[in-house]
């Protein structure tokens, strides 16, 4: 009798784990169960391609932008463009990392703010603001393809 009930027992937990793995691996399969219309990812390049421009006009210093915006980058006349040519010299794949100048640990966000609080003598802008989204973009995007390399020096 006693047997038996370990039996049940045991199959009861084989079916219980059978099941629930069936289900995970459901869920995920879900997840990716369907593939984006060319609309779709068309509409995603869109939204995309739209911050990577803002970025870019904020980054050369564009005065309607950051009018618009609502955001001071620079008192000093000194856009981004000036210091750093290339979003590309911004290497963002290095973040986040332990940041010198501001003697802690950074993330690319905290750096932008460095640049537009000290040698563009600006004013910090909120980390979720929609300038710093699009700055990140447009820095990010200007080194597509980079390998990610965090803590690096
Ligand atoms: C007057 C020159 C100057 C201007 C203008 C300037 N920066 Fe910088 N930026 C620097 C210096 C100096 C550093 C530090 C370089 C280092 O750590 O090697 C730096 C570093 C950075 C880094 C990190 C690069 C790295 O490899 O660690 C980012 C990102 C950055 N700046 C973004 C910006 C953005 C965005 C703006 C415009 C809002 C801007 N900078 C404007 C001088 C400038």
């Amino acid at each position: 009798m006693k047997r038996t009930r370990y039996v049940r027992t045991a199959l009861g937990v084989f079916v219980g784990v059978l099941v629930l793995l069936a289900t995970s691996s459901g869920d995920r399969a879900l997840a990716h169960k369907e593939k984006h219309t060319p609309d779709q990812l068309k509409a995603f390049e869109d939204v995309f391609m739209e911050q990577v421009k803002i970025g870019d006009l904020l980054f050369h210093g564009d005065g309607a932008t950051e009018k618009r915006l609502g955001v001071t980058l620079s008192k000093t006349g000194m856009a981004c463009a000036m210091c750093h040519p290339f979003g590309s010299d911004n290497h963002p794949y290095e973040f986040p990392k332990f940041q010198e100048q501001m003697n802690k640990f950074a993330t690319l966000r905290d750096m932008i703010n460095w640049c537009i609080e000290k040698p563009n003598e600006g004013v910090k802008i909120d980390p979720d603001s929609d300038a710093m989204k699009a700055l990140e973009t447009y820095i990010i995007w200007s080194n597509k393809g980079s390998k990610l390399d965090p803590g690096r020096h």
